[in-house]
């Protein structure tokens, strides 16, 4: 059973990670730099929402090969389309979503669904997705296997700070940085990555930090609805983190910066950044953070001044901002 796994531009090698972490056995069939065309069986199809890096999972429901001329490509579709008529109607919707393919096939396609399944199309999101994809002189239907919403609509969130950070991106940061057992991210807004975090890693404690009281305050909704053994993990300071006196030491530093200083290309910024990172972390720390490209020479310079190296880094977008999402360590 061919499955797709879609995600963020440039995240596939990080669900690969994930799905190898999750134990779910698969064979890479296709891949493109923000899907994968995976083997799944039946069985482990379902797990494949856990997923915190993919926005969207479909599974194929079959193919037809679009080469042969329209009558015979309308029959072909009407006999499928037949097939899985009865596990489509006990959905109220479906919605159609089409990529790569023309509009004279998406009509072809269209009009025999509709036909067959009786079923009312919109564009709008549905209860059942149903997505048509163009490969290999095939087109390819699929079903979303999601929770019908895409899966980085987070259940948790009930509030989203003003530069709240796409989770499937907080997700990708989280696997870079690997577990820890004392992590902390001092630019914590609505808490999206420590509730992502834990709910990959499950660590000891997460400090959570933030300027913005307002912040801090409204996303304790999202706190709540994560669960209480996230909620009782995570501490919550409200201040300024370069002034803030911090005891305890960190080996895991992960975070979203704010952007208007990230933008504003300022190697002090990084500065001041990267020294309070000195004051609070263990030798063998990891940070994961996301670097806009347009500063990532800034970022790299100050980073080395401080004592840490690039050990990885993987190139995505954030705001519609080429931006890389980096993994550092102290230089020994
Ligand atoms: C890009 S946002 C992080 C958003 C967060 N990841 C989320 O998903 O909601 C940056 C955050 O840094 C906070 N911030 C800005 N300056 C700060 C400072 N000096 N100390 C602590 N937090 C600060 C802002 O209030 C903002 O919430």
């Amino acid at each position: 059973m061919l499955a797709v796994l879609e995600t963020m531009p440039g995240l596939s090698r990080l669900v690969q990670e994930e799905l190898k972490n999750r134990n779910i056995s698969h064979s890479i069939v296709y891949r493109e730099d923000h899907c994968l065309y995976i083997d799944v069986t039946p069985d482990t199809a379902p797990l494949l929402r856990k997923l915190q890096t993919v926005n969207y999972v479909e599974v194929q429901l079959f193919e037809v090969d679009y080469t042969r001329d329209v009558k015979t490509l309308r029959q072909e579709l009407r006999k499928k389309f037949r097939e899985i008529r009865d596990f489509i109607r006990e959905g109220s919707l479906v919605t159609f979503r089409f990529y790569e393919i023309s509009r004279r096939l998406q009509r072809v396609i269209l009009r025999e669904a509709e036909r067959v399944l009786k079923c009312k199309l919109v564009k709008a999101r549905g209860d059942y997705v149903l997505s048509a994809r163009f490969l290999f002189r095939r087109i390819r239907i699929f079903l979303d296997i999601g929770t019908f919403q895409p899966l980085y609509r987070r259940w948790y969130t009930r509030y989203k700070s003003r530069a709240s950070l796409h989770p499937v991106l907080a997700a990708a940061l989280c696997l870079l940085a690997g577990p820890g057992d004392f992590v902390i991210d001092p630019f914590a807004g609505s808490y999206t990555i420590p509730i992502e975090y834990c709910r990959m890693w499950n660590p000891r404690k997460f400090t959570c930090i933030d300027i913005s009281y307002e912040f801090l305050s409204k996303g304790k909704a999202n706190l709540g609805a994560a669960g209480e053994h996230i909620q009782e993990r995570v501490d919550v300071l409200c201040g300024d983190f370069f002034r803030i006196s911090v005891r305890d030491r960190y080996d895991r530093i992960v975070t979203d910066p704010p952007r208007g200083l990230r933008l504003e290309l300022t190697e002090d910024f990084y500065s001041r950044m990267f020294s309070k990172f000195r004051e609070i972390c263990t030798d063998d720390v990891v940070i994961a953070m996301p670097v806009f490209k347009r500063t990532y020479n800034a970022f790299l310079r100050t980073c080395e001044k401080h004592g840490f190296k690039l050990v990885d880094s993987i190139e995505t977008v954030q705001g519609g901002y080429r931006t890389l999402l980096v993994k550092l360590k102290l230089v020994h």
